[in-house]
């Protein structure tokens, strides 16, 4: 059940909210309402100001070692606002990098990811100039030889390491344990071993070293967890550079609260003093930069009540925008945007338009007891992992996104249509 009957936490909605005297939510001076019948449901929408915001909190707090994780939210727009504002960008596949080089990032300020990269990825990237490779096996390593063999430009590199720490979150989420497909373990020497062979090819420049403890982390004490466990691997190394990776947790619902940006760079920086690391800071956040600065907006089309069991209201997305909650069963809150500041005395389980059981968007939402078919109902805090993680499951086409700001929506990505469908088919 959810914690409370009340308002919406108004500190789950993006920064430029705002309520007019009946209680509709406008975000970035747009009416959440007006927007859904512009460009239909279900539609994301993305503070352009609370994206900006985040960003320059990063680089307040981390400077030139800042990169925004491109697999929370990608599309080309996002790639220009966060080159924009100074960070760099974090990719982590072929295609993360086609998006963020359309965007406009700076090939210098990209940052190449990827368990098993391919040659073909590891080439386009050599290719383009990314900034840092940070490589996560031998296998890679071979390839990158070959590559520069070949006349490819030898890249600067981290290298991957797995620090033997379990980050407080959720399992499938973690991924700084030794029981991990990433990286080069600490505790077994394999990390040394591969540190060794970076050192002495020549293919590879070797600049710094990187770990990424999982995603999601509320408890700052894990990061530090993971600082103490390098330390006495990049000491010794002396390499200028230290890539803590992203996972700072984000509040979806009500109840939770998590440290900022600010706070999570301080942790960081005090671990590596106290550890006696005095290589250059790096992170790549990317749920903490986008989650809170979007809400869907969805549309209510039917409200089904089983006698005696509970009330099954359906709207027009579900787990193909939303797959997180029966990914992770992950919670999310519900409001509508006629009336955000309600209290929700009703519950019910909003669930989506596909065919399975496990569909489910928000169990036991609250909500106004109002609510009515034909209602634009919202779910906060889903700028992470929703629209990047989106399918056409059930053949549903993938929703719109649209920036909001000073009381102009700009959309940023198109809707998909039946067409979209058929496009690839030959
Ligand atoms: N760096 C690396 C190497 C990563 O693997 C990740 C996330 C990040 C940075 C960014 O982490 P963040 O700051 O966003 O926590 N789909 C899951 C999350 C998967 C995260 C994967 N790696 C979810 O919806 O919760």
């Amino acid at each position: 059940m959810p914690s409370s009957r009340g308002p919406l936490p108004p500190h789950l909605l993006p920064l430029t909210a705002s309520f007019d005297p009946s209680g509709r939510l406008s975000v970035g001076g747009v009416d959440l309402c007006e927007l859904a019948v512009e460009h239909g449901t279900p539609l994301f929408v993305y503070d352009e100001l609370h994206l900006r915001k985040r960003c320059r909190e990063a680089v307040a707090a981390f400077g030139e070692g800042a990169s925004y994780a491109s697999k929370a939210f990608l599309c080309k727009a996002m790639a220009s606002l966060v080159a924009e504002e100074g960070m760099g960008i974090d990719v982590a596949t072929g295609g993360e990098l086609h998006v963020a080089l359309a965007g406009g990032a700076d090939p210098g300020r990209i940052v190449l990811h990827g368990n098993n990269k391919s040659t073909d990825e590891l080439s386009t990237a050599l290719e383009a100039g990314v900034g840092r490779i940070v490589v996560d096996s031998h296998d890679e390593l071979d390839r990158l030889e070959d590559l520069v063999a070949g006349g490819a430009r030898v890249p600067q590199v981290l290298l991957r390491v797995t620090p033997g720490v379990e980050a407080h979150t959720h399992v499938y989420v973690q991924t700084g344990q030794d029981d991990s497909k990433f990286g080069f373990t600490l505790s077994t020497g394999a990390a040394a071993t591969a540190a060794d062979r970076a050192t002495a090819s020549r293919a590879v420049d070797l600049v710094g070293v990187h770990a990424h403890i999982g995603s999601n982390v509320f408890a700052l004490s894990s990061f530090a967890l993971a600082v103490e466990a390098l330390a006495g691997f990049v000491g010794p190394l002396g390499l200028p550079e230290l890539s803590l990776g992203g996972g700072l947790g984000v509040a979806y619902v009500e109840g939770e609260e998590t440290p900022s940006i600010t706070e999570w760079g301080g942790v960081l920086r005090r671990a590596c003093a106290a550890a006696g690391i005095t290589a250059r800071l790096a992170v790549e956040p990317g749920r903490s930069i986008v989650a809170g600065a979007a809400v869907t907006l969805y549309t209510v089309g039917t409200v089904k009540e089983v006698a005696g069991v509970r009330t099954f209201l359906a709207v027009d997305g579900g787990m193909s925008d939303n797959p997180r909650p029966v990914l992770y069963g992950s919670g999310y809150e519900t409001f509508l945007p006629r009336a955000a500041d309600a209290a929700r005395p009703f519950a019910a389980h909003v669930v989506g338009k596909h065919c399975e059981s496990g569909d489910l968007i928000v169990r036991d939402a609250a909500l106004p007891a109002d609510v009515a078919v034909g209602d634009v109902l919202a779910t906060p805090v889903t700028g992470a992992y929703g629209h990047s993680m989106a399918s056409n499951y059930n053949k549903v086409p993938r929703p719109a996104v649209v920036f909001v700001a000073d009381g102009e929506a700009r959309l940023v990505v198109r809707r998909e249509t039946l067409d979209d469908l058929l496009r690839l088919d030959l």
